[in-house]
């Protein structure tokens, strides 16, 4: 059985454009965040304050969650990967962040800098700090289902990682596929064990769409009861970090099925559609959204 509503995190303006070469104006990622509240999306996901000079895509962090139209009811977290990004965060006016982790020491090594045990650390540093200021902790595992430094990842390690960034008080873990390389049966034996620890509903599924397994393997993670999924308009993303890692699985996509399943999201799916042109044609390159290319209509 499917979950009667499922919460979308629109991830685009961050993991989508994280990756961009060229350095996108600040005002096209405010106006594509303003397209994306106009289409409904309940969360998105607006920038990250990590090290400029890891990534100097979000060098702008601060001048775009300031510029963005603040709707009601609609929630813009940002990733901070210690307490100077948070710190950052919280001074350009954050109500919400993400801390990120993985369940890889590799993976943590090269887009952190650190060990594991220093990135939950670092995320627990983060959580105290954010408790006092009553802002809402969101966390991040990667690699999930796979790493591009050390291949396969036991849904033991997923288990464990998650756990610990539950028990430190994020309301909600987002189990990502970073490169995309999962399937079906492997997200079923990862939730699995996660589940084992961690209540379903604390749980969401970013799905990477490398191996087009992005729509199958959340219908999965649905199936099993999960009811909170990260998606990237125009199927935009990547991570700097893992290379050859391709978007994430497209919002317009996931709104469709959703909507065939007659699985409520509250997102106006033309809208999001128009979202996704006006950041296809500012990038100058083709939509990945399966529904956004197709012209037959029902
Ligand atoms: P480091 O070099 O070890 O940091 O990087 P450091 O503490 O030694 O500081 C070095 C310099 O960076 C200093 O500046 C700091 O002030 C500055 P300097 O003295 O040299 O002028 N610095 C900062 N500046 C701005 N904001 C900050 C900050 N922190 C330090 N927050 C660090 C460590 C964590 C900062 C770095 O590795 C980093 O920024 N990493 C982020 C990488 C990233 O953004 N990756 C993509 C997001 S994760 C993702 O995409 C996966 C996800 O989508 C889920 C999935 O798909 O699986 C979420
Ligand atoms: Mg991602």
């Amino acid at each position: 059985t499917f979950p009667k509503q499922v919460k979308i995190v629109e991830v685009g303006a961050r993991d989508g454009l994280q990756n961009e070469k060229n350095i996108v104006p600040t005002p096209t990622k405010i106006k594509l965040i303003d397209m994306l509240s106009e289409a409904g999306l309940p969360v998105i996901e607006a920038t990250s304050f990590v090290s400029p000079k890891w990534v100097p895509q979000m060098a702008d962090n601060a001048e775009v969650l300031k510029g963005i139209q603040k709707f009601p009811g609609i929630n813009y977290p940002v990733l901070t990967p210690n307490i100077k990004g948070f710190q950052a965060a919280v001074a350009a006016g954050a109500k919400e962040v993400s801390v990120f982790g993985a369940a890889s020491e590799q993976f943590t090594k090269k887009n952190t800098n650190c060990s594991i045990d220093e990135s939950l650390q670092r995320s627990d540093e983060i959580l105290r700090a954010a408790r006092a200021a009553g802002i809402p902790v969101r966390g991040y595992v990667s690699c999930v289902l796979g790493c591009p430094y050390e291949g396969k990842i036991s849904p033991a390690k997923v288990a464990e990682i998650t756990k610990k960034m539950y028990s430190m008080g994020c309301y909600e873990i987002s189990l990502g596929d970073t490169i995309g390389v999962g399937t079906p049966g492997i997200m079923k034996d990862m939730l699995s064990a996660v589940m084992y620890e961690v209540p379903v509903a604390a749980l969401a599924v970013h799905c990477h769409d490398t191996y087009g397994q992005a729509l199958a393997n959340t219908l999965m993670a649905l199936q099993m009861g999960v009811s909170v999924v990260d998606a990237s308009v125009a199927g935009l993303g990547g991570c700097p970090y893992a290379q050859g890692a391709s978007g994430n699985l497209a919002t317009e996509d996931l709104v469709y099925m959703l909507s065939g399943l007659g699985i409520h999201t509250g997102v106006n799916l033309q809208k999001l559609l128009e979202a996704g042109a006006f950041i296809c044609q500012a990038l100058n390159r083709k939509t990945c959204s399966k529904v956004a290319q197709a012209t037959c209509k029902l």
